[in-house]
């Protein structure tokens, strides 16, 4: 499996530690940054990893901000994303049997470094249950074509 991820400042560290352990647990980890802690847009960095999942050039994404919320709304704007900001290991573990997430957003400032390690762990090695998940999916694919505007 073939991770994208990426930080702002906030969440730099973090990363760092994740990349560590994704590394241990054999996964392939695309870092796109930033690298050091000057401030950058978290939307820049939500926008790289999102498209590359969504293009299928990842098969799971990973993004860390501050508190993770930036990253989410910011990855969630991109078709074909769905992008969660999980704090705990229980939503990790739900988030991946039922909405079959593909990207993970954690906040650096909210979690410290075990939970996100564990978080991360639990959400790459759960499957999506499928059943009766799968109409539901397709309802939020709904939404999102509805409001599609087309290119800018
Ligand atoms: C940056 O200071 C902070 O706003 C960012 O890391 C994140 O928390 C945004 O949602």
């Amino acid at each position: 499996m073939k991770i994208a991820i990426a930080s702002d400042h906030g969440g730099v560290q973090m990363k760092a530690e994740l990349v560590e352990l994704l590394e241990q647990l054999g996964y392939e980890c695309e870092d796109y940054g930033t690298y050091n802690c000057d401030s950058v847009d978290y939307p820049d960095y939500a926008e790289i990893v999102a498209n590359k999942v969504a293009g299928n050039e990842a098969d799971r994404g990973i993004l860390i901000c501050g508190t993770g919320i930036g990253m989410s709304i910011a990855a969630n704007k991109v078709n074909g994303i769905r992008c969660a900001l999980v704090s705990d290991v229980y939503s990790a573990q739900a988030t991946r049997l039922h909405n079959d997430t593909n990207v993970l957003a954690l906040g650096a400032r909210v979690i410290g470094i075990e939970l996100a390690k564990m978080i991360t762990q639990t959400w790459l090695e759960t499957d999506f249950e499928g059943d009766r998940h799968v109409a539901r999916l397709a309802k939020i694919t709904q939404i999102e074509q509805k409001n599609c505007k087309g290119e800018a």
